[in-house]
């Protein structure tokens, strides 16, 4: 989570997606929120209590009458509560306030964020009843994130399988997230590029794409309009981004070229090949018919972005073997950039394929701030702290 850690209520109600919850509930731990389920008495039926103790390691509390006021207790201390799998019983009784369970009072009581997942037959989704409390539930400002369609528990195909986990988790955190960046249109490069010798063979530079996809997801929790322009990776698609997936930097130079007039900011994570063949081949060659390849320079995407900033803010990385500030610095220059983002790739845990990265950021004045080892999620964060603050004062510069 970005500020502070939140306390999140997970109700899991009776459906057979109640074993999905747990791995929600353990992901949301791992984004640093603390966790605490409440389940139904059908839930259990699904799943133990136990289950969910021995992930978030704090008792489930199910009975209403298990402690004196913690129907109030409880969601007075959560910023959100999340119900997944939420049935249409569990749905219904929501909308009209049945607070015959501890679930139910826990809902009467909660005045933060609620996110809901449901998960049913397709028959009983579609229920003019169903639909009726889904559509006053909404208008009363909770959130809803599917149902998805596909083959359910019960054989049948239709709308009704509760929502991917990733989804809810994503629908969750966003929901917590303060929308400080909802003025800004952020354009991020992630992953490599790959630059053809002939059908079967190319080059390229290192790049799984995770610190460009964690600048494009935190800046989307935050509320900006993302637009992430990637070279090939295998990372799952992000919630609330537009994805640009492009081969060859020439492909990712018309394509950041294209979006850079809406951008407010220009954030470059990705490792653009910086050669590529001179003469690429239409059919595979053979194993003879090479022995040296003559390359030529790839466009240099950043440094035309840098020509055409405006009052853009524009940040790059700079990957390095060793902590070469000065070798970063002119980058920063020549590239007319605000911010350069050093990450000495020979350092453990730092750079590529990892989830986790050790950053040095120089900005423009000459400023450097030296960040220990840290999930790429939380230096994504930090370098859109520091974008924030550049446009502010430039806002501000502005209206004087
Ligand atoms: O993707 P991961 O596995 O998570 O790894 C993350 C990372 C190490 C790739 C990332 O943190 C990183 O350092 N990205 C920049 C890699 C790079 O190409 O660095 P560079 O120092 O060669 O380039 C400097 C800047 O110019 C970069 O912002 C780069 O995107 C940009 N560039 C470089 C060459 C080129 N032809 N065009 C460019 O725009």
């Amino acid at each position: 989570m970005h500020d502070k850690q939140k306390n999140i209520l997970l109700g899991v109600t009776g459906s057979i997606a109640a074993y999905k919850a747990v791995d929600i509930a353990r992901r949301l731990m791992d984004e640093g929120a603390s966790v605490r389920v409440v389940m139904t008495h059908a839930a259990c039926k699904f799943i133990t209590p136990l289950t969910f103790e021995a992930v978030t390691g704090s008792p489930v509390l199910i009975d209403l009458f298990s402690g004196p006021f913690s129907h109030i207790n409880l969601s007075k201390e959560a910023d959100l509560l999340l119900i997944a799998p939420a049935t249409a019983n569990t749905i219904n009784k929501l909308r009209c306030g049945i607070a015959d369970d501890l679930l139910g009072n826990l809902c009467l009581t909660h005045e933060g964020r609620t996110v809901i997942a449901p998960a049913m037959n397709h028959r009983m989704y579609r229920h003019p009843t169903v639909q009726d409390s889904i559509k006053e539930l909404k208008k009363s400002g909770v959130q809803f994130i599917g149902p998805s369609t596909g083959s359910l528990a019960c054989g049948e195909e239709g709308e009704g399988r509760m929502a991917d986990v990733s989804a809810i988790v994503e629908a969750a955190v966003t929901a917590l997230t303060p929308k400080d960046l909802s003025r800004h249109n952020i354009l991020v490069t992630a992953g490599p590029t790959i630059e053809p010798i002939d059908p079967v063979r190319y080059i390229s530079n290192r790049s799984s794409g995770k610190m460009g996809f964690a600048v494009a997801r935190a800046a989307a929790r935050r509320g900006a309009t993302v637009t992430l322009i990637s070279g090939p990776v295998s990372l799952p698609q992000l919630e609330n981004v537009t994805f640009i997936p492009v081969k060859r930097a020439s492909e990712m130079e018309a394509a950041v070229l294209k979006r850079l007039p809406k951008a407010t900011a220009v954030i470059m994570a990705a490792a653009v090949a910086d050669f590529a063949p001179a003469a690429g081949s239409s059919s595979k060659l053979g194993k003879d018919d090479i022995s040296t390849i003559a390359l030529r320079k790839t466009p240099d995407i950043l440094k035309k972005v840098g020509s055409k900033k405006g009052k853009r803010i524009l940040i790059g990385f700079a990957a390095e073997t060793g902590r070469d500030v000065e070798s970063a610095k002119n980058k920063l220059k020549q590239k007319n950039l605000d911010i350069i983002v050093l990450n000495d790739v020979t350092q453990k845990g730092a750079g590529f394929d990892v989830d986790t990265n050790v950053v040095t950021i120089i900005d423009g004045k000459g400023k450097i701030a030296e960040y220990p080892l840290l999930k790429k999620i939380e230096v994504a964060n930090i370098i859109l702290d520091r974008m924030l603050e550049l446009a502010t004062k430039a806002q501000r510069h502005k209206g004087r």
